[in-house]
């Protein structure tokens, strides 16, 4: 039995735990206020689920995913994700996570910057961009034809690797895009985010985008 632990509740954080459970994963979720204000979601995610502190959804996770707004990758837990895979689902909004020169002047990426807080795990991009409701709503079994495809990116081949399956598992093809420090392809105002495209489509998509906007 495979343990997701979620470090954010919110739309992606939700909708990543509802259909990890459809599938068979436990998961283990948390938020900034405490696990007694996600009873509601625990209730409705069924017994694979539990809420907890991100502390403990870290320890507990076999891998993580990290899916919180950028400006508070600070307070992740550094200890209890250390040696394990940690999906990062952030975009860079400054008008809700402030200023980030690294990320104004194109020097770093989103994913890149939480890289540098978890140095002893291995971080994956994922999920960053499709929109919360599609993650239960456009997945669709492997071979169909046209069937969407999300990026990933990450240094750690095996983690690369596992967000693959794991997108497989919830209905979307891969791109990989290669390091982190090429994943500000995907990231938002480029040509491939947030919409509804194909492998092939990605790809082209990923290749038109430029470093800074
Ligand atoms: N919404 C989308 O469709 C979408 C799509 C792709 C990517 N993203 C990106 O994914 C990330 C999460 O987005 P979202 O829309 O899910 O955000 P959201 O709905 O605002 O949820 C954020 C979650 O993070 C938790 N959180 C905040 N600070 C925390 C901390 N210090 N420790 C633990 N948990 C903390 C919040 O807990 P509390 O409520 O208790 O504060 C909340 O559960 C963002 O970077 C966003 O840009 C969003």
């Amino acid at each position: 039995m495979t343990t997701i632990g979620i470090i954010g509740a919110g739309h992606i954080g939700s909708q990543i735990a509802r259909k990890a459970v459809e599938l068979g994963y436990d998961v283990v979720i948390s938020n900034s206020r405490g696990p007694e204000t996600l009873a509601g979601l625990v209730a409705e995610l069924g017994p694979r689920a539990r809420a907890t502190t991100p502390a403990e959804a870290a320890a507990a996770g076999d891998f993580a995913v990290v899916t919180v707004p950028l400006k508070s990758i600070g307070d992740l837990p550094v200890e209890p994700l250390a040696g394990k895979i940690v999906i990062d689902t952030n975009n860079y909004y400054w008008e809700r996570d402030g200023r980030f020169p690294a990320l104004d002047n194109g020097e770093e990426t989103t994913s890149g910057l939480l890289q540098k807080l978890l140095p002893t795990s291995k971080v994956a991009k994922g999920f960053n961009h499709i929109m919360a409701r599609e993650i239960t709503s456009d997945g669709a079994p492997a071979g169909t034809e046209n069937r969407r495809a999300l990026a990933t990116a990450s240094d750690y081949l095996d983690a690369s690797d596992l967000v693959t399956e794991l997108y497989d598992e919830f209905g979307f093809d891969t791109v990989n895009i290669g390091p982190l420090s090429e994943s500000w392809r995907v990231e938002r105002d480029r040509p491939a985010y947030v919409i509804r495209q194909n492998a092939a489509e990605l790809k082209e998509n990923l290749a038109q985008a430029t470093r800074t906007i």
